[in-house]
């Protein structure tokens, strides 16, 4: 069966748009082929924007508010890109009470960043843990895959500042 809507041009021409393009012609770009078409585009950029939704729902017929529905509904799709620096901070008990608090108003009161969240600037994001594994070291988050232990909110904000 014919598809009867018209296929709209990829966000640019970046090449892995290709990827997404060419899995969901292969499911006959179909309403059927979304949650494969978002998985093709979130392993092609890491994450899925705007743009890239309604790319998506566009191609296969699906309305942008389904489409967003079933991005955000799977906690394994990602809407927001990955700052270029990211930030963990342990909240598991340990840290907790030698600071992770302080830690996590500090960045919120001087960086404007809350966990889960990006900088406008993209440069940095803010995840939580539960513990770590480094309780010896509390208050202790990761910076950039680095453990860094002990640590004061002015000291953390200061060098995350500094990147
Ligand atoms: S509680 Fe933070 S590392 Fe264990």
């Amino acid at each position: 069966m014919p598809v009867l809507h018209a296929k709209p041009a990829p966000p640019s021409d970046d090449k892995r748009w290709k990827i997404v393009e060419t899995r969901m012609r292969r499911m006959g770009d179909r309403p059927y082929a979304l949650i494969e078409a978002l998985h093709a585009a979130q392993e092609a950029f890491g994450y899925l924007d705007e743009s890239a939704l309604n790319y998506v729902g566009d191609t296969l017929g699906v309305p942008h508010s389904r489409v967003y529905g079933v991005a955000t509904f799977y906690s394994y799709f990602t809407l927001k890109p990955q700052g270029e620096h990211t930030c963990v901070v342990c909240t598991g008990t340990a840290c907790y009470i030698n600071g992770a608090k302080d830690i996590l108003a500090g960045i919120e009161r001087e960086l404007g960043v809350k966990p889960k969240q990006t900088t406008p600037d993209g440069k940095l994001s803010i995840l939580t843990a539960r513990c770590l594994g480094a309780c010896s070291l509390a208050p202790a988050v990761i910076v950039d895959g680095a453990v860094m232990g002990k640590i004061g909110a002015a000291d953390l904000v200061a060098q995350l500042e500094a990147m």
